[in-house]
Parts: C-alpha cells; structure tokens; sequence
C-alpha cells in the first residue's frame, strides 16, 4: 500500500512515523513534509491547501491512500474531491469538518442536541457585540471568531476595554479575515482542560488515550496562547468515571447530531473538553489530530494504524479491537525564540542524529529544514521531542534530558510540562 500524508508539522510527523511501523505499507509521501519528516517519507512541494496539487499529486505517486491531517484542506473539501476520484481517504468531508470551520455551526449544534458547552451568543455586527457585552458586563468573557484562524482566534477579555478592542479586531480591523465577519461571545469556564482524539466512523465511537495541552507560551500557564508547547498522556483527570461521563453526554451526542445533520463524520473527531465543577463541557471540536496531542497518542497505540483507516473508511470500526500501551508520554516543543510572535528562521540546529532523531527520545519535527545535511529551524515551533515510560516522572525526565542536548540560537521551551498532571495525580 502507498500512502499520502497531507501537511507538514510535528502532527504529520507523528503519524508518518506509525505508518512507517505498518508491515502493509510499502511507500510513505509526505506534502509539503519538512526537514524532519523526509527521513521518513518523499516530500514533494504541494501546500496543504492545495486541492488541485494534491489531487495531481496522488494521481501521479498512484497512491492507495491519502491522509489529510490538517484542518484548513478538510474544510475546504480536500477529503471529497479526493475521494470522488477514487482515492482512499483518512479525513471527513467538506460537510462534516465545519463542526470546526465555524464555531457558530458548532455551537448551534451543541444547544440544538443538548450536548454540554459554555453558554454564547452570535454576533455579525461590531455594535450589536459591544452593546451585548457593556449589557452583560461580566469578565473575564470569550470572544471567538466564527471561523479557522490558526489557533488564535480565541481571545479571554479580563475587561471591557479588551473584550472591546477583540470585537473591534476580528470584526473591523479583521486580523482573521473573514474568519471574524461573525463571532461569539462565551461564557468563561474554569476547570481542568482534557483533550480527547476519537476514531469514529459515523457509527462507532472509539476514543484514543486522553492527553493534556500547555496552550500558554510561558511556565505557570502565562504569556500568550500558542498552537501548543508540549503535551502529557494519558491526562490523569480523564477518570473512568468521567470517560463514561463524556460518552454518554458528549460522544455519542455528538456524532449522532451530524448524522441526523446529514454530516457523518468519519475521520478523527477531537473534543477539547473542561471538566467544569457543573460537569464536563465541550470548549472546542477539531475536525482532525490535534497537535502536539498527536505526538503523545500515536506514540501508545498498539494497533496498525492502516487497520483503523481501513475500517474508519468501510464504517466496520465496532469490529476492530484497539490496543494501547501501559504507562505515559511527554512531548516538549522547542520553539525559536519569540514565538508565538515574530522570530528568526534558519539556525542550525545541533545534537541530533542524522536522521534528525535523538537517542534518548523520539524528535518529531514541526518546523524545519534539511541543507546539506543540516537540520534548521524553519518556524514557530520547531521541534516536539517525545518520550515514553513507565510513568510520567520518568517520560518527562526522558524528554527534557533529551531537550538539553538539543541547541539552536534562542531556542526556547516550557520547563513545565506536565506538572499540572503529577501534582493532579498526587
Ligand atoms: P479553543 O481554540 O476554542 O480551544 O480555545 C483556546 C483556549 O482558550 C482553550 O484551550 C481554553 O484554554 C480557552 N477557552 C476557550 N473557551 C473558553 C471558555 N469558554 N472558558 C474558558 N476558557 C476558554
Ligand atoms: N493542540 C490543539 C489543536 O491541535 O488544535
């Protein structure tokens, strides 16, 4: 089998390095890939959003398989148009990957199917926002915009003068584009934040080990938010108790909702949940893996990963057994000094192996570039440097002695990683 990995992150990274474990799969391509990642896969230069490129692309590698990981080509429909020419596919369709492309949609859809989330309301005007908010004056309070917007659409205002000065960028200014021509604005929850990646064919629910984000750029959860600085698996307050919880309340409501929406999902659905002290609530839906979650979770499962897409795709995933291993992950980003505001590109990047790996844990790469040899930084995030072991203490030990032999100019990480998780473990 060939397969065609779409994207180019520690995400990808991720999972073109399960698929490289698959003894039925025989080529692995990557677009755009990076530095890191075509040690493991051709890369061939077709942007993620691309429809067109990747469509002549697959034809012309004659793959089995495309994997599209990314969020903006599966809004955009790159999983239909893909499938309309007879390729396999891993990812939902256009139909269905708006449960992320439009919060209003997912919104509407948890209030209309009683699925538990943070109470809102729906602006398409700056004035009427405004007045809503000066009428509510509440804070801290949620300002979102409507649509995709590269994990930064998201902004908690402590006061009027910043809820204002959100609506008046996303709705004015537009920072976002016409991501903010609408938005919401959300009542502020508190709790501990879980993510949960499921498998789901439309039919079946079958969730993978929890993990837990660190979204904030700075130790102790401060700075701005970024795509993500590192992540822990299996998130310890993902008990079984509240596992059954979000099945029954949240799961299954949920895939049935886009059912009876004519939106079957079948792809990776992911639920960023807070397990609020009035029970756990839906923040946010991804229409595919979340990143760097990825780099915790694919790392623990046991079962071939082509199995899975295989029956993702024939909707037979009650009949398939999942397995996953014992114990925990850590995943470190490095990141180039600044992010997730401006920073340099292209430092050499020093202490890994040829192949871009490292001895005492598994590199993926998010942002880089290979010269002559030579690894270079080559975005925000650069590298997702991931262990596994028996416990927590020993994963993250892993890691970050790893981390320390890793070095570019101004490389910066969060030295915190995982704490929330063993203090809530006790
Ligand atoms: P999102 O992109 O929707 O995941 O939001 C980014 C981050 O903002 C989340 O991971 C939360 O930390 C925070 N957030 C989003 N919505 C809320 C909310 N209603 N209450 C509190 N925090 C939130
Ligand atoms: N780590 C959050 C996301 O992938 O959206």
């Amino acid at each position: 089998m060939k397969v065609l990995v779409v994207g180019g992150g520690g995400r990808e990274h991720a999972i073109i390095m399960k698929l490289a474990e698959s003894p039925r799969i025989s080529k692995l391509y990557c677009a755009p890939g990076n530095g890191g990642i075509a040690k493991y896969a051709d890369c061939y230069p077709v942007a993620a959003t691309d429809l067109d490129g990747m469509l002549a692309l697959a034809k012309e590698l004659a793959v089995d398989w495309v994997f599209v990981a990314p969020d903006d080509p599966l809004v955009l429909g790159m999983a239909d148009l893909l499938r309309e020419n007879g390729f396999k596919v891993f990812g939902p369709s256009k139909a269905a990957a708006i449960i992320e492309g439009s919060k209003v949609f997912s919104k509407n859809l948890m209030k209309q199917y009683g699925i538990p989330t943070a109470g809102y309301e729906v602006f398409t005007d700056a004035d009427s926002a405004i007045a809503y908010l000066k009428e509510q004056n509440s804070y801290p309070t949620v300002i979102k915009a409507d649509g995709l917007a590269l994990g930064k659409g998201v902004i908690i205002a402590q006061n009027e003068d910043e809820a204002v000065a959100a609506v008046r960028s996303m709705m004015e200014d537009k920072i976002f584009g016409e991501s903010g021509s609408r938005l919401v604005v959300e009542e502020f929850l508190t709790g501990p934040e879980i993510s949960v990646l499921a498998f789901t064919d439309g039919k079946t629910v079958a969730p993978m080990i929890s993990s837990m984000d660190h979204k904030r750029a700075l130790d102790g959860d401060n700075g701005k938010n970024t795509g993500g600085m590192g992540t822990v698996s299996p998130n310890p307050y993902y008990t079984d108790a509240i596992a059954e919880e979000c099945m029954q309340n949240i799961f299954l409501p949920t895939v049935n909702a886009m059912n009876a929406e004519g939106r079957s999902f079948r792809g990776c659905l992911y639920f960023g949940l807070m397990a609020t002290p009035k029970g756990v609530k839906v923040i946010e839906y991804n229409c595919r893996f979340g990143d760097p979650e990825t780099q915790v979770v694919l790392p623990m499962l046991e079962t071939d990963l082509m199995d899975i897409m295989e029956a993702v795709e024939a909707q037979t995933l009650a009949e398939l057994p999942m397995q996953w291993k014992q114990g925990a992950c850590a995943c470190v980003i490095m990141a180039s000094g600044g992010y997730p505001e401006a920073y340099q590109k292209h430092k050499a990047i020093a202490g890994l192996e040829t192949n871009g790996q490292h001895k005492k844990a598994a590199v993926y790469h998010a942002g880089t570039l290979l010269e002559d040899d030579v690894f270079y930084t080559n975005g925000g995030r650069v590298l997702g440097v991931t262990a596994g072991a028996d416990t927590l203490e020993d994963a993250l030990a892993k890691a970050y002695a790893a981390v320390r032999e890793i070095s570019f100019e101004a490389a910066h990480w969060r030295t915190d990683i995982g704490k929330r998780a063993l203090e809530a473990k006790g």
